[in-house]
């Protein structure tokens, strides 16, 4: 009987110190993630994309039409681009050049394929969310006289 108990007591004590290494071995494996950094680490990404050469074909960048990361009006020929301002709460919108409303995702693939003649990422494409996550933070840079 003695010798059952103590079985008894020792099989919980292995168990629970098992348990609790096993739950250890568990936050090692799955650091916390922090939603706000992981969204900047995006940010950071997509902003770096903003002037790589090999998202597309055409030897431009996004940079240049959306002069300086689309913080300032930018230019495509004699026709002037409105700096970006708040985008992820203005679209879903119409979007002239493709006379279609589009989402930000999809204006972002539009401009990959055509002025940049890049292939049209896939909708979970890394590439993709950090771009849109980008074009989405961007605040204008306030204007002289408005300082
Ligand atoms: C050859 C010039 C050119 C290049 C390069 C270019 N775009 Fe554009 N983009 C435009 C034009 C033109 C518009 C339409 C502007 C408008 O409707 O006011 C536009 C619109 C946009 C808009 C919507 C802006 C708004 O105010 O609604 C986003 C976002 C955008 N582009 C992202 C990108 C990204 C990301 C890249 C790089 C992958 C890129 N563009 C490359 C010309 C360009």
């Amino acid at each position: 009987m003695k010798n059952i108990l103590v079985l008894v007591v020792v099989l919980c004590v292995g168990f629970s110190f098992f348990y609790a290494c096993a739950q250890k071995e568990e936050e090692k494996e799955m650091p916390k993630m922090d939603p706000m950094a992981q969204l900047q680490k995006s940010i950071e990404r997509g902003m770096a994309l903003f002037s790589d050469t090999t998202l597309g074909t055409s030897g431009l960048t996004c940079n240049s039409c959306h002069m300086e990361g689309g913080t300032r009006e930018g230019k495509m020929g004699d026709q002037t681009l409105a700096a970006f301002d708040n985008l992820g709460a203005k679209y879903p919108k119409y979007f002239m050049m493709a006379k279609r409303v589009m989402t930000l995702d999809q204006v972002v693939i539009y401009c990959i394929v055509n002025p940049l003649k890049g292939k049209p990422p896939a909708w979970d494409d890394q590439k993709l969310t950090d771009l849109t996550a980008y074009v989405a933070s961007v605040k204008p840079m306030k204007m002289e006289k408005e300082k």
